[in-house]
């Protein structure tokens, strides 16, 4: 089964809009819901409307959640008030969040309190640059660690990491990543799993790759790139070019 998880980032502006936009994506992820898991990971204000709209497709996540409860937090929101709220997964450690000053600690913190509620956390991992001395593998290793080495062990299986070079996301991307790329980095990660915790983990760890996806190049990272599954951003702002994306992954399996 691909996990398909669609970002909207601060997308669209009008709760219409989003309703909208999710109803169109819930008919063609019933159409490929033999082959992939789809979710919309939506800006909070939407979610409530979206979770009450849509029942039958889609699942439905957030963007991030704080570190704590500690209600003197202006402007955040918790993972309680997503479970109550109905949400399934939530992305975390986004690196246009962790661009704000966000550290690891916060993002295991936030990882350890999503799991708490029964949430699935989606937690984003990715270098920033790709350097000719192999830095850029000690720095995802090390974003890797902190949070496998400090989630509780009997949560582990169900993390779900995504592999997001931050250089291959959003409109300013420097280029795509290659399947080739995201294949080694995928396999590095899974050794960083597996020598915290053990190969079955390791292999069963649901890994997917994000960064500038879109309808040509998906099938690729599905079946030669190492990932089970995708993190989309633009691309799942678009119901007709997500659709063919779905179409394309589906072939995949
Ligand atoms: P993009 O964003 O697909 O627009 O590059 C991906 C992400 O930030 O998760």
């Amino acid at each position: 089964m691909i996990l398909l998880v669609g970002n909207w980032k601060m997308a669209p502006n009008k709760s219409t809009e989003a309703i909208n936009l999710a109803k169109k994506i819930s008919l063609s992820a019933k159409t490929y819901k033999k082959s992939i898991n789809t979710v919309i990971c939506a800006p909070y204000i939407h979610l409530p409307f979206l979770i009450k709209n849509i029942k039958t497709g889609i699942s439905f996540g957030g963007q991030n959640t704080a570190s704590s409860e500690d209600v003197a937090q202006t402007g955040f929101i918790n993972s309680s008030m997503l479970k109550s709220y109905g949400a399934t997964y939530c992305i975390v450690g986004h690196s246009e969040v962790r661009a704000h000053g966000e550290t690891d600690e916060q993002i295991l913190a936030s990882t350890i309190s999503i799991l708490q509620k029964n949430i699935i956390p989606i937690v984003c991992v990715g270098e920033k640059e790709r350097d000719g001395h192999g830095w850029y593998l000690s720095s995802v290793k090390e974003q890797v660690e902190k949070i496998f080495l400090g989630v509780p062990k009997n949560q582990i299986k169900k993390i779900v990491l995504a592999y997001e070079p931050v250089w291959a996301i959003g409109k300013n991307a420097a280029r795509e990543a290659t399947v080739a790329e995201s294949r080694e980095m995928i396999m590095f990660i899974r050794k960083v799993i597996a020598d915290i915790t053990d190969e079955k983990t390791a292999k069963n760890t649901n890994i997917l790759y994000g960064g500038s996806v879109n309808e040509q190049n998906a099938f690729n990272f599905i079946s030669e790139g190492g990932a089970q599954g995708l993190l989309v951003g633009r691309v799942s702002l678009d119901a007709k070019r997500f659709s063919s994306l779905m179409k394309s992954i589906s072939l995949s399996q």
